[in-house]
């Protein structure tokens, strides 16, 4: 079909077809949490292994779901018949979720839709909703969108998941006509368990596109945020200089919920990294420069709390990553 084919499909009918770009903690989640409520989805990684990844985090995650909405019958005693149907109420759950995700390398595949041999009824038309969430690199990024930009229906929205980077300059990579449909839907780590969503128009956004996003996050039962295309948007605008300030985490852990430094390993050291460095270098940018307002915004951040943290470095360079590489600051296997 042509490309005003699409943009009039998109418009008549809600988003049923998303595709995620990015495998690893977050792409794996929202994949998850997307299938859960009914959306088809398509999950693009660029190595098999990175696929099998994806396939471990969102098979643990769900057998945990499966477990909470049907947990085992209270008695030790319980008749087989009673722990055998639990069983299957638990297979039919984590099967309808399986049944709405393909998992592939083909980009041009998973954005057209899959045709040939590996075709199926649920991933062979066009997506309507593509979520990156791959390297928080602001190149990467905007080439990934680029590249997506080529094979997408002119209808397809387009959302980014980035933790600090601006959306304006992430769809930068994509043609002029695209970027009314283009914004942010921010989710959280581990996003089944976290409720929120941060939902980000940029200057661009179309009300439309921001409405269909907003509409996106009720379906799947998050409770979503309007933001400005600000850095940090709001949680991110507190929480990491937060992170990256702290040395000790036990009297915030236990007077919240989980210490900075241990949230750091959750969240992976090499993405708060990245998100520290793209802010010192907006800030610096920001110092040389008296006409770009997005700049300014981020003239606002105190220099101090986006200090290079020589720890932080060192561990990065280590290859010490988190919860995801099995040690950070901590150990975990
Ligand atoms: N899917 C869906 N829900 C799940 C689940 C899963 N896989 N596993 C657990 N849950 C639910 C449970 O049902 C439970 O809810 P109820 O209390 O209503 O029953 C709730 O989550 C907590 O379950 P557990 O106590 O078993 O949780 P846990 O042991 O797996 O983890 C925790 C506990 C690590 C503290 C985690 O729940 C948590 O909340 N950590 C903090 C996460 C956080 O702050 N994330 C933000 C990171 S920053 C970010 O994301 C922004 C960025 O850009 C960097
Ligand atoms: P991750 O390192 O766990 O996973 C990134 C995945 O992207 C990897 O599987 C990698 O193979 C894949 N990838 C890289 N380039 C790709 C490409 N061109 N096409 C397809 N896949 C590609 O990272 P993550 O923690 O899931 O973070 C992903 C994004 O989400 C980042 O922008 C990050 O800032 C943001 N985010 C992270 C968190 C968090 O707590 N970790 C929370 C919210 C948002």
């Amino acid at each position: 079909s042509s490309g005003n084919d699409g943009a009039a499909m998109a418009k008549a009918t809600p988003i049923e077809r998303i595709t995620i770009f990015g495998g690893g903690l977050m792409g794996a989640g929202i994949a998850q949490s997307a299938a859960q409520y009914g959306f088809k989805v398509t999950l693009c990684d660029v190595s098999s292994k990175a696929l099998d990844n994806a396939r471990d985090i969102i098979s643990r995650s769900i057998a945990r779901v499966a477990k909470r909405a049907y947990p085992d019958p209270h008695s030790s005693s319980a008749p087989e018949h009673e722990r055998k149907r639990v069983e299957d109420q638990r297979r039919v759950l984590v099967e309808g979720v399986w049944g709405r995700i393909k998992l592939t390398t083909d980009t041009e595949g998973a954005v057209r839709g899959s045709s040939g041999a590996e075709s199926t009824d649920l991933h062979s038309e066009p997506t309507q909703l593509v979520i990156e969430a791959i390297v928080e690199d602001l190149q990467i990024k905007r080439a990934l969108f680029q590249r997506v930009d080529e094979f997408a229906v002119d209808g397809c929205i387009f959302a980014t998941n980035t933790s600090s980077l601006s959306v304006a300059d992430i769809a930068e990579g994509v043609r002029e006509s695209r970027r009314a449909r283009f914004g942010g839907l921010h989710f959280f780590n581990r996003t089944p368990q976290m409720k929120l969503v941060e939902v980000i128009r940029t200057d661009q956004t179309s009300e439309e596109t921001f409405q269909a996003l907003l509409d996106v996050c009720a379906r799947m039962k998050k409770k979503a945020v309007k933001c400005k295309d600000t850095p940090g948007f709001i949680v991110n605008r507190l929480l990491v200089p937060y992170m990256a300030e702290a040395d000790i985490d036990i009297a915030m852990k236990l007077g919240a919920a989980m210490g900075p430094i241990e949230l750091t390993d959750f969240v992976g050291l090499d993405t708060t990294k990245h998100i520290l460095d793209g802010w010192r270098e907006k800030l610096k940018a920001a110092q040389s420069s008296v006409e770009n307002t997005e700049t300014q915004k981020t003239a606002n951040l105190p220099a101090a709390l986006v200090e290079p943290s020589p720890m932080l470095e060192k561990l990065v360079k280590e290859g010490k990553l988190g919860h995801k590489t099995g040690e950070g600051f901590l150990k975990h296997r």
